[in-house]
């Protein structure tokens, strides 16, 4: 019944995660008893598949501490000079309770006009800089503000904050959320400003722990050998990424993207060589490929893992820019079925919009899937919310859009020294999807529910009931694809977790 995957794959069609479908086999076990733990690379084990992508509009401290700490990767951008991209490599490593606080700073002589200043939050925070470093000075909660008067809050905000000194309200950065708790109980504070090495690494409110803690919780987090987080960071291909290279290994970086979109390339070969032989101890990962022959080489030039998908993306035009590319089904098939011969983990990315779209990358050989657009709405991506059309959302651009590449991404779309910048990505905007630390953990229950449907209780038997023709799976025509959505209805209601 249905067809192998060798057959549906050889057939000489690019399908895309929608265009085809498993047929369900037999359960022999519960949910719970299936293990998503799998590898990134070589060397990097994760307990759960999902990767952040280097992104400017994705992948920052936030979003790399709190997808390790859930148990999967961050990979940061290199859309900025070398300095700032090692910073947020060592702020994400420092934020051993991932949470992205809604804390708002100010500088003291600024003022505060309306309630609406404190965002979500609860407090204003107030610093020389109006940033968490290098002290705070004071803060102003939400209610005493509330309660000043007409003349009292024209003043500036130094005049009516209360003072404190961040020694009052430090407690150490590797402190857990538990512990957090029952300092803000004992003491009676409403925040605590977590502390390494003499720097405030981040405000956690009692607020933020509130509202963590009603979260699913998932396994352990991924943490290197340096007993913190572990964060990946992308690169290019050129001279001066050596350099970048450098410092993105002393900020504490643990695995290296070298981030492309047609990897197959001379000056990518020679990095992945120079990479293995500068830093033996460092993952390099190369792509991204969509093809047999692109893995290959990679593979060849020692690459400890592959990144797959060209024009699949969200926010992608490659493929009609270039007309290069490939179904993003098709691509996990055919680049797993190589790599898995050399023990090389793939690394399925772009084109995930739901739990269905990761059970087909991962059971169809990735190891990981890389996430854009299904993270970058998250309260951990970089930037604010706004309101467009009503709804609250996040901006999110692609790296070959014009936006970004003004700001220095055009290396990973241009390769070589082209003078004209031709855009192959779009800037849009994301809905709101709270945090990454809540809808992840459903997520990955969801991922597993269907992994049960397939009888793989693993990503290993996942990957040997596919090779040896046990899982099934069929193209879905258009007409299956309206049915297999929701349709039929003259209006339904949405909802997030
Ligand atoms: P999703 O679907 O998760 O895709 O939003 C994220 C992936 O898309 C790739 N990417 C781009 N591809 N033009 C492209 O053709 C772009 O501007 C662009 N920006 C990102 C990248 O592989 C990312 O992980």
């Amino acid at each position: 019944d249905g067809f192998a995957a060798e057959r549906l794959f050889g057939q000489g069609y690019s399908y895309t995660y929608d265009d085809v479908i498993f047929l369900p086999h037999y359960i022999d076990f519960s949910t719970d008893a299936v293990c998503l733990s799998t590898r990134l690379s070589k060397r990097v084990s994760l307990s759960i598949p999902c990767v952040s992508s280097p992104m400017d509009t994705v992948s920052e401290s936030h979003m790399a501490a709190s997808m390790a700490a859930l148990g999967g990767i961050g990979i940061v951008h290199y859309n900025c000079d070398i300095e700032t991209q090692a910073s947020v490599i060592r702020h994400a490593k420092s934020l051993r309770v991932p949470i992205a606080s809604d804390a708002v700073f100010k500088c003291p002589d600024h003022q505060i006009t309306s309630v609406d200043d404190f965002g979500p939050s609860s407090f204003v925070f107030v610093s020389q800089t109006g940033t968490l470093t290098p002290n705070l000075l004071g803060y102003v909660s939400k209610s005493e503000w509330s309660n000043l008067k007409d003349d009292q809050k024209e003043m500036k905000i130094y005049d009516y904050m209360r003072s404190c000194e961040d020694k009052d309200y430090s407690v150490p950065w590797d402190i857990d959320l538990d512990k957090i708790e029952a300092v803000l109980e004992d003491k009676q504070k409403g925040f605590v400003v977590l502390d390494k090495d003499g720097e405030a690494v981040n405000v956690v409110t009692k607020d933020d722990v509130d509202r963590v803690k009603g979260y699913p919780k998932l396994g352990s987090g991924t943490v290197g050998s340096d007993k913190k987080w572990m964060v990946g960071a992308a690169i290019g291909t050129r001279e001066s990424d050596k350099e970048r290279l450098e410092h993105l290994v002393k900020a504490g970086a643990n695995v290296v993207v070298l981030d492309s979109s047609q990897g197959n390339s001379i000056y990518q070969l020679e990095m992945i060589k120079y990479v293995k032989k500068s830093y033996p101890e460092l993952d390099v990962i190369g792509g991204n490929v969509v093809t047999m022959y692109q893995a290959e080489n990679l593979i060849q030039a020692g690459a400890d893992g592959l990144r797959v998908g060209m024009g699949s993306g969200s926010i992608c035009t490659t493929q009609e820019v270039c007309a290069v590319g490939r179904g993003q089904a098709t691509a996990v098939y055919k680049v797993s079925t190589l790599a898995a011969q050399h023990g090389v983990p793939v690394i399925a990315d772009g084109g995930i919009s739901n739990s269905g779209h990761i059970v087909k990358a991962l059971v169809l050989g990735a190891s990981t899937v890389m996430m854009g657009s299904f993270l970058a709405g998250s309260t951990e991506a970089p930037g604010a919310y706004e309101y467009r059309n009503g709804r609250r959302v996040k901006k999110y651009r692609g790296m070959g859009s014009l936006e970004a590449m003004t700001k220095g991404s055009d290396q990973r779309y241009l390769g070589d020294t082209a003078k004209l910048k031709i855009a192959q990505g779009v800037v849009g905007a994301v809905a709101d999807k709270g945090s990454v630390l809540k809808f992840i953990p459903y997520t990955m229950h969801a991922v597993k529910q269907g992994f049960q449907d397939l009888g793989a209780s693993s990503l290993e038997s996942a990957h040997k009931l596919l090779r040896d023709n046990t899982l099934r799976l069929e193209a879905r025509t258009g007409a299956a694809q309206i049915e297999g959505g929701i349709h039929g209805l003259v209006s339904y209601e949405k909802k997030s977790f």
